[in-house]
């Protein structure tokens, strides 16, 4: 059953937001909380885990899809296995993170913030301040934080993380 059950990913998906539903009253202002717990055990937001919360919370859909595209950390897709995110608050923009957003796109061919390469290695997105403004500028991989960034930097990482996935 497991094997070549087209609904199961999905019923996966429902059954482990309902635990994390759960642990919250049905109160509209745990709708941030819920969706970072989902965000955290998914990875992103799936659309199933979307609509649980709004028959939970009695919250329209378009509202939960608001919340999630206002905030840089919810995601409506799965991120890469390795996740670049560029800073490009203002103190990073100044020190020049277009210049690192820009080597991101050009090396992973990926044009839109969100995407992810055909293998599934890599995606990126550009986010504000991640408050390390005195490292500026700055790009993360995953958790990994890089100050002082330069674009010889991200293609170091770039490389060393393109290696490490093909092990
Ligand atoms: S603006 Fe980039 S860390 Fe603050």
């Amino acid at each position: 059953m497991e094997s070549n059950c087209g609904n199961c990913a999905a019923l996966k998906v429902q059954e482990e937001t309902l635990k994390i539903l759960e642990n919250y009253p049905r109160e509209k202002d745990k709708l941030v909380a819920i969706l970072n717990d989902v965000q955290e055990r998914f990875g992103y937001v799936p659309q199933q885990a979307q609509e649980e919360i709004s028959k939970y919370l009695n919250v329209p859909m378009a509202e939960i899809y608001g919340v999630i595209t206002f905030y840089s950390r919810f995601t409506l897709k799965p991120k890469g296995k390795y996740n670049i995110s560029v800073c490009m608050g203002t103190a990073c923009f100044v020190k020049g993170s277009q210049a690192i957003l820009d080597r991101v796109k050009d090396r992973l061919k990926i044009e839109k913030a969100g995407d992810v390469t055909a293998d599934g290695k890599f995606s990126y997105d550009d986010v504000r301040c991640v408050g390390a403004c005195g490292l500026a500028p700055v790009f993360m991989i995953n958790d990994e934080v890089y100050g002082n960034a330069t674009v010889k930097m991200l293609d170091e990482a770039i490389d060393k993380y393109s290696k490490e996935s093909e092990e």
